[in-house]
Order: structure tokens, then C-alpha cells, then sequence
């Protein structure tokens, strides 16, 4: 069988920086959206289960981007960045100016744990830190995701509280833009 990821297949080891691309959200993408809704660690690892995909991939308000991971064509994951001082929900309370947070899965079982994420999340960390008033990207894991902590730390994210979002007990990481620019 041919295999849907031949880079870390025939070459262990983590895939080329371009191996990943991103690219905008569509309506054409609520199919695969919906399935990886049903994936048991992507629903595990959610604290707001429904993302009103039908009618959401329609909208793109100032405040969010919402991107597609693809490796060698094929949609594997997602992303959403969003400014939390102007985010319509005010999820993460009454923000300054300069943030981003983050959500990220990979939807495609096969497809994690070959180092598709952590491409995912530098190309998505050098999107938010190209905006420069951005001093501070976010991301709440719940406390429960225990392998998604590693995972973040290791892309430089550190420890700041624990806090509760909508009744779930999460983890917030925080990562400065790197230099003395940061507050
Ligand atoms: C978390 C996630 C984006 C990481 O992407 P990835 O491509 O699997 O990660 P990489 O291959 O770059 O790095 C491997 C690390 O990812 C994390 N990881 C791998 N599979 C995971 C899973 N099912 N759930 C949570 N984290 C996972 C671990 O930290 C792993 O390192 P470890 O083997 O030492 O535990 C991806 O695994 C995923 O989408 N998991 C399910 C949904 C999720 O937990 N999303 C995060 C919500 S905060």
C-alpha cells in the first residue's frame, strides 16, 4: 500500500519545515471538519464540542483565522488563531492588546506523532509574530491532555496558571515573542 505520509515513512525522522502547508478554512473543507469532530482524542481534547461549522466557515470575522494543515495535498489537520481582546466571546476575559491564542488537531489518526504538529504550530507562531504588536501567543490544554503539554513546552511555550474555561480545568501556556521587545 502506497503510504498517505512517504517523507517520515521512507526516512524517519521529523518532516522538512515545508512538508506542512496552511491554507484558509472553506465551506468545502465542513466534511472533513465534521469527521474529525468525531475522532476520539480530537473530541477529547475540546472544550467546546460544536464550532457551528456550516454556518462559521462562512463568516471570517476580523478577530479569527481559521487554517487547514496539508501534507502532500491532503488536509490532515486544523488551526485557529484568534485575537482574544476582540474575539465576540470574550473567552479568555478582558484582554490587552497583543495576544493571540491558539487552537490546534490533527484529525487524521496516522497522521500524529510524526512531527506534523510541531511544523503546524512554527509556521503558525511565525504567522502571529509577523503581526508585530503581538508580544504573546496563548493555549489552554486541559489538564487532562498531559501529552499535549510536552508537546507545547517543547515548542518553547511556559507555564503560566492553571484556570478554568466554560467548566473544564485547563493548563495556559504562554510564549514571548523572543528578544527584549517582550512584556
Ligand atoms: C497535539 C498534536 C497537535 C501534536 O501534533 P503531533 O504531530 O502529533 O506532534 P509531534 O509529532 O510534532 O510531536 C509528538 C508529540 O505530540 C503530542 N501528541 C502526540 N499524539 C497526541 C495525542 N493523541 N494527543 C495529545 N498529544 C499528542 C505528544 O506530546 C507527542 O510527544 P510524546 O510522544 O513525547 O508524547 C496532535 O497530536 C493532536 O492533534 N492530538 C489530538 C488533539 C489534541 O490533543 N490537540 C491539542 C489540544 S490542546
Amino acid at each position: 500500500m502506497v503510504s498517505l505520509y512517504p517523507t517520515t515513512d521512507t526516512h524517519p525522522g521529523p518532516p522538512a519545515p515545508g512538508a506542512v502547508s496552511l491554507r484558509p478554512a472553506t465551506p468545502a473543507d465542513l466534511d472533513t471538519l465534521r469527521r474529525w469532530d468525531r475522532d476520539p482524542d480530537v473530541r477529547g481534547s475540546l472544550i467546546d464540542a460544536d464550532w457551528h461549522w456550516e454556518t462559521e466557515l462562512h463568516r471570517h470575522p476580523a478577530w479569527r483565522e481559521w487554517l487547514i494543515a496539508e501534507v502532500a495535498g491532503r488536509p490532515i489537520g486544523f488551526l485557529q488563531i484568534i485575537d482574544p481582546e476582540h474575539e465576540e466571546t470574550q473567552y479568555w476575559g478582558c484582554m490587552d492588546a497583543g495576544h493571540r491564542a491558539l487552537d490546534i488537531w490533527i484529525g487524521e489518526p496516522e497522521a500524529r506523532s510524526r512531527g506534523y504538529g510541531a511544523r503546524m504550530m512554527e509556521q503558525t507562531i511565525a504567522r502571529c509574530f509577523a503581526d508585530p504588536t503581538v508580544h504573546t501567543i496563548l493555549i489552554d490544554p486541559m489538564v487532562s491532555n498531559t501529552r499535549s503539554h510536552r508537546f507545547y513546552q517543547r515548542l518553547g511555550f511556559e507555564y503560566v496558571a492553571q484556570r478554568d474555561f466554560c467548566g473544564d480545568r485547563c493548563v495556559v501556556y504562554r510564549l514571548r515573542r523572543p528578544g527584549p521587545a517582550a512584556n
